[in-house]
């Protein structure tokens, strides 16, 4: 089984992946997680991609297709791979088609977390608030400035690929609002169908 969970900033992608992980065994691969790793072990590839996440912006494709390719490749006994975040543009989607053809895989879903605006901006201006009461910093780029950016990006170049995967008969879409155990049982539902 293996899955993309598609959705804007703070739509709550890493969340329902990690409960997937809890509950299913499936490995979560979050390209976003893979950058900050970059950047905290000081790569030069961390160093490339660290201004451009940090003003909401996406990485190139080249880079974030190498780091889905390598993880790929590591192979492993599991119930699946969680795209988190991956693929956010047209090329990412041509490019994962294309690696999980090779390893005789296909994809089974791509849902959708829909949530407004709004709340989305609640939700990440909250997770800063949190962080930074907790350990003095949040995430560079849970500022309200990045956000906009986030979002733009995200309407720009990723909601393309809901047409993209609807086309396919791939696209599910769950309400993103509700808790975050009834937004896991939507997902549930949608697996265990
Ligand atoms: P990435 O790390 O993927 O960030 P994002 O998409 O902006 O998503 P977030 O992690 O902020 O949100 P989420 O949807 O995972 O929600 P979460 O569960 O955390 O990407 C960061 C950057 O890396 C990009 O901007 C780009 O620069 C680069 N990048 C990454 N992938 C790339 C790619 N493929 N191509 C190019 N560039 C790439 O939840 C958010 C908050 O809401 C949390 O506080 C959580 O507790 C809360 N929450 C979650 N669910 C609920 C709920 N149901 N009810 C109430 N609160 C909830």
């Amino acid at each position: 089984m293996n899955i993309i969970l598609l959705g804007p900033p703070g739509a709550g992608k890493g969340t329902q992946a990690q409960k997937l992980v809890d509950g299913r065994n499936m490995v979560q691969l979050s390209t976003g997680d893979m950058l900050r790793a970059a950047r905290t072990s000081g790569t030069e590839m961390g160093k490339t991609v660290a201004a451009v996440m940090d003003a909401g912006n996406l990485v190139t494709d080249e880079i974030v297709i190498g780091l889905i390719r390598e993880q790929l490749e590591a192979g492993g006994d599991h119930g699946g791979f969680i795209f988190d975040g991956f693929p956010r543009t047209l090329a990412q989607a041509d490019a994962l088609d294309a690696l999980l053809v090779e390893m005789g895989q296909s994809l089974d879903h791509a849902i959708e977390l829909k949530v407004n605006d709004e709340i989305l901006v609640d939700r990440i201006i909250g997770r800063a608030a949190e962080a930074v009461a907790a350990g003095g910093t949040a995430r560079p780029d849970d500022n309200e400035e990045s956000l906009k950016t986030r979002l733009m990006a995200y309407y720009k170049q990723t909601s393309p690929l809901l047409g993209y995967y609807y086309a396919k008969g791939d696209l599910k879409d769950v309400n993103g609002l509700g808790t975050m155990d009834q937004v896991a049982s939507e997902i549930a539902a949608i697996l265990d169908a």
